[in-house]
């Protein structure tokens, strides 16, 4: 991304929740339907946050390019901007909520504990549970002035063709990589079945928070962090091409987890006191003192 970008251009979305909520339009609960309940409330969407969405995606697409996620890469996967005990993490996350928007009731912690009290509610292993507490950590990205685009949003890969299954597919028109013959051919950059840990995803927040635990949980853990966002992929599998063995056996942990962070929003918060006790050992157990930054 250019420096010049204005402050609309990182900004499209009010709050970086319309990507969610756009999520929930796209893939609404199968339960909530079968109940009838239905998608309603999903369908209510308003028209200005969709055309917020569109222009999240325009953005999205346009930057996303080889060079911009290995230049991010380079910038902050040297974790040299902040260190703090994860408890700080999520106080300096929950910045994050914006007043302004009367449909976000939910701070991000309250998402965290949510997603991880159903993955504890339904008896996984508590490493899953963890997942759950950390999986959005990397939108503290967002606080280190970010563009939105750069944070959130589904994530895919950049260096070979992007695929017609990705949200928006023709906003990649305004992609440079499109008209580079090194990324433009179906494998690019890549050789067949070369395994998802050899090949570059969208810069976002999945990628920074797997970075930062990586020594620190079992492998499924880490796909499931790695790899939530990338939704042509665990819900699309257009990528296939570009998977190996071992990523189609571990992306059962992905998808296992997507619902817990797409459909866990309770009526009711969790008791942030009550759980804490529960969640200081949990992370205790795993995760060093400080998280670099
Ligand atoms: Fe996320
Ligand atoms: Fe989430």
């Amino acid at each position: 991304m250019k420096n010049t970008a204005s402050t609309a251009e990182k900004h499209p979305l009010e709050n970086i929740e319309q990507w969610e909520e756009n999520l929930l339009d796209r893939y609404p609960d199968p339960e909530s339907i079968a109940q009838g309940r239905d998608t309603e409330a999903y369908r209510n969407y308003e028209a200005p946050a969709r055309d917020s969405v569109r222009e999240f995606y325009r953005l999205n697409h346009q930057y996303q390019t080889y060079d911009f996620v290995l230049g991010k890469k380079r910038e902050f996967l040297a974790f040299n901007k902040r260190e703090m005990p994860v408890w700080d993490a999520f106080v300096f996350l929950n910045q994050l909520v914006d007043d302004s928007d009367p449909d976000t009731d939910l701070d991000q912690l309250q998402h965290l504990l949510q997603t991880a009290e159903a993955i504890r509610q339904d008896g996984h292993p508590d490493w899953f549970v963890l997942v759950g507490l950390l999986h959005d950590m990397g939108k503290v990205l967002c606080l280190f002035g970010e563009a939105q685009w750069a944070v959130v949003g589904d994530t895919f890969p950049v260096g070979c063709a992007f695929s017609d299954k990705i949200v928006y597919p023709e906003f990649f028109e305004h992609n440079p990589d499109t008209y580079d013959p090194r990324y433009n051919t179906k494998y690019g950059v890549y050789e067949p079945n070369c395994g998802l840990r050899n090949v570059h995803l969208s810069w976002g927040h999945d990628e920074y928070v797997y970075h930062m635990v990586k020594d620190h949980l079992p492998e499924p853990a880490l796909y499931m962090l790695r790899y939530h966002s990338f939704y042509p992929q665990h819900r699309e599998n257009a990528y296939d091409h570009l998977m190996d063995a071992h990523d189609h056996e571990m992306f059962k942990w992905v998808q296992l987890f997507n619902p817990y962070d797409l459909y866990s929003k309770a009526p009711t918060p969790p008791d942030w006191n009550e759980l804490r006790p529960y969640y200081e050992n949990l992370v205790a157990k795993y995760l060093p003192k400080t998280l670099k930054f």
